[in-house]
């Protein structure tokens, strides 16, 4: 059956204006008082990294990095697309971060903890006190543990100053670094202990979270279980406690294989250790990339070119000076704070605030509160995030005193009217804002203004990054002309030294996942051959502006036209009583897929869950995506709910929304920040007694009902 109006709607909209509906914004300058203190405004800094000068621009960076064996060639192609950089030098990660800014500024905080129960006051951490501990916490991984160059060592750690130095201690020593993001589950850190070939997991007792002092040693034993299983045998499992002296978790240690680190420690008091030095090419770290389906990706990441690409782009885009106090609020156990809490602001011998729980605890101001007190001048978090406390307390930022300089948003398309907030609120119109984008993949940013020198665009994150030559497909794998505005597959051309090394253990699924798509020839020893695909679909304006659309794979086909599930939801958040959208493709008889939407609404919005106001809002929202992209992307439903379903991390769990609207089981619901409220929706949208579907599921829906 062919659905008229339909197919009217396919002929008069292109490919590019359903993608791509943000209408072009203003633009912002920065201001003269951050101009005049910014680190990078050198107008022709893009053309000193132009091809003209690649890869030769990228000693700049490596120059910023202490070098105990100067590099003899930049890049090394002969293995495509394995490259090599830096190649012939030799390096230590943890003399890079400590030991060379001790003579300047042995007594400055290089960290500053900030525990999640305000009556705790924050601890700071000096350079110096940071040597000693990494110090004496790298002799007894060598020591007692037997760890040294090479080997892998799974973290679990929540996000107290015990992360980083167990890191540090780590790339002392050359041993490679495996931090699982605190919040996932003790079986998703057991499958990542075995692909890593850990024999070693660094955990700890507890940590606050919502007020609440949670039992993580439970995790570390149902890891170990897990990867005991999958064929990995871990002998020590190391155990930091939150209050040191006293155990705060239910679950009993294990005679003989757990250990409290502040016990051991004891032993080695004051011990040196000579920083290792290590080969540019060895690897720093793996970081396992987030739940897709399938086997987790371990992306692999070098030590000189890593570390040499996050300190150019912490120095230029986030504008880091050593007086700089720096707050990323993103979790280290993501890529975010690998490269943008501990070794960028580390690198440039910056202060970084670690915070342990969650903004909105015990309520909204929190942030600013901490913002204030510790006198932070830059601020580095997700759209989701200021999403979330524009939500909840939009006039809040106002009524505290902080300042801030310099701004970022990371992980997401940001809507128009969220960075306004963030601009005009929590930035008082005083900060610049950087909108950078790039993956776990990446190392470091890819795309983003440079603050001093571009003008911002609002949804946009700029234009790609010094050294960085982007280009889009569209799906005939052709090129897209520069600047067409027409959306593609973002790729870009050429190496860079902050991209991973490969997928650990698994060279192969490297190349295929991110090279064999668009590489021309499989024997070409030319980088120009090897564009990198990065799995989002993107479009760039006249004005050379990237627009990042989200992943290709969150698209959803509707009648043989394909939807951006993030543009829906850009759409729904037009309406002002929405907060937070979530879109999901749901089966159809006969459009293939439709989009289902789930919206929760802003704090004091009349439309709440079963009142009057409610069918408003669901009309405006489905006029919003009419509108705004086509009746094509007309919802199937809107459901108004209460919450979304969330990580601890703060991502809404489409996966979870897309079994409900697809009737299958909703599966382990355990690990989310919220988890009851998926019942509320569960019952909301299937009825009391729904039975999950038995029928063959295609695949783009059956990821919906796979768990991780
Ligand atoms: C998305 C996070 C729009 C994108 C650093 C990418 C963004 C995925 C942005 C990587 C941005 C990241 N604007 N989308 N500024 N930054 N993304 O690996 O879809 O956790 O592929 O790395 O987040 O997420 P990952």
């Amino acid at each position: 059956m062919t659905d008229k109006s339909n197919v009217d709607e396919h002929t008069e909209a292109s490919e590019a204006q359903i993608a791509v509906h943000w209408k072009e914004e203003q633009y912002f300058q920065p201001s003269q008082t951050f101009i005049e203190q910014a680190n990078m405004t050198d107008p022709d800094i893009r053309q000193k990294f132009g091809e003209a000068n690649f890869p030769d621009c990228f000693k700049d960076y490596a120059d910023m990095l202490t070098w105990s064996t100067p590099y003899t060639k930049v890049l090394d192609t002969s293995k495509p697309p394995f490259w090599k950089w830096f190649v012939g030098g030799k390096l230590n990660a943890s003399y890079n971060c400590i030991d060379r800014h001790l003579a300047q500024y042995r007594n400055k905080a290089a960290f500053i903890f900030v525990g999640e129960p305000e009556q705790d006051p924050p601890v700071a951490m000096t350079y110096q006190e940071l040597y000693v501990r990494v110090n004496e916490m790298a002799a007894l991984l060598r020591d007692f543990c037997g760890l040294k160059a090479g080997d892998r060592v799974t973290l679990h750690l929540p996000m107290t100053l015990d992360l980083p130095i167990t890191m540090l201690a780590c790339t002392r020593l050359g041993v490679i670094h495996s931090q699982v993001f605190g919040g996932f589950s003790g079986q998703s850190c057991g499958s990542r202990i075995q692909d890593s070939g850990s024999h070693v997991l660094i955990s700890t007792d507890a940590y606050w979270r919502s007020g609440k002092l949670i039992d993580h040693k439970v995790n570390a034993d149902i890891a170990v279980q897990t990867a005991e299983k999958l064929g990995q045998h871990v002998d020590k499992v190391l155990i930091w406690q939150r209050y040191p002296g006293k155990y705060s978790s239910p679950t009993p240690m294990v005679e003989g294989r757990d250990f409290f680190v502040n016990e051991l420690l004891q032993k080695y008091a004051g011990k040196q250790v000579e920083p290792v030095p290590m080969d540019a090419e060895a690897p720093l770290f793996l970081m396992y990339s987030s739940g897709t389906t399938g086997q987790p990706k371990g992306c692999q990441h070098r030590t000189g070119g890593y570390l040499a690409y996050v300190a150019g782009t912490s120095k230029y885009i986030q504008d880091i000076h050593p007086t700089d106090t720096y707050w990323c609020m993103a979790d280290i156990g993501w890529i975010t704070g690998h490269s943008y809490i501990v070794y960028g602001p580390l690198l440039l011998a910056a202060t970084s605030v670690i915070y342990e729980g969650v903004p909105t605890y015990p309520d909204v101001r929190r942030p600013w509160r901490i913002a204030e007190r510790l006198g932070v001048n830059i601020f580095h978090t997700s759209p989701t995030a200021v999403r979330a406390l524009r939500r909840a307390g939009p006039e809040e930022p106002r009524k505290c005193g902080h300042h801030f300089k310099h701004m970022t948003t990371v992980g997401e398309p940001i809507e128009p009217s969220a960075w306004r907030w963030y601009y005009d609120e929590v930035g008082k119109r005083e900060a610049v804002i950087v909108d950078t984008w790039w993956q776990t993949e990446n190392g470091g940013f890819l795309c983003s203004t440079i603050p001093a020198l571009d003008a911002m665009k609002p949804g946009s994150a700029g234009p790609a990054m010094p050294g960085i030559y982007p280009v889009i497909f569209d799906d005939n794998d052709e090129e897209l002309v520069k600047g067409s505005g027409q959306a593609g597959n973002m790729c870009i051309r050429n190496p860079w030294p902050g991209i991973m090394q490969t997928i650990w253990g698994d060279d192969q699924r490297f190349v295929d996942t991110y090279y064999k798509r668009y590489c021309k020839d499989p024997q070409s020893k030319d980088w120009r051959d090897w564009p990198y695909m990065s799995g989002d679909g993107a479009m760039q304006a006249a004005d050379g502006y990237y627009r990042i659309l989200g992943r290709l794979d969150d698209v959803i086909n509707v009648s043989g036209h394909r939807l951006g599930t993030k543009e829906i939801e850009s759409a729904c958040l037009t309406v002002p009583e929405v907060a937070e959208a979530a879109v999901v493709p749901v089966m159809d008889e006969i459009r293939g897929r439709v989009p289902d939407v789930y919206v929760s609404l802003n704090a004091g919005s009349t439309g709440m869950p079963g009142s009057g106001a409610s069918a408003d809002v669901v009309d405006r929202v489905i006029k919003a995506c009419e509108d705004m992209i086509g009746k094509i992307a007309r919802p199937r439903q809107v459901y108004i709910v209460p919450d979304m379903p969330k990580t601890r991390s703060g991502k809404i769990m489409r996966r979870v929304l897309g079994a409900i609207s697809n009737g299958l089981a909703v599966g382990d619901v355990t690990t989310l920040a919220n988890g009851t409220v998926v019942e509320e929706i569960r019952v909301m949208v299937q009825g009391k007694h729904a039975v999950a579907s038995t029928d063959a599921i295609p695949e783009d829906i059956a990821k919906f009902g796979q768990h991780d």
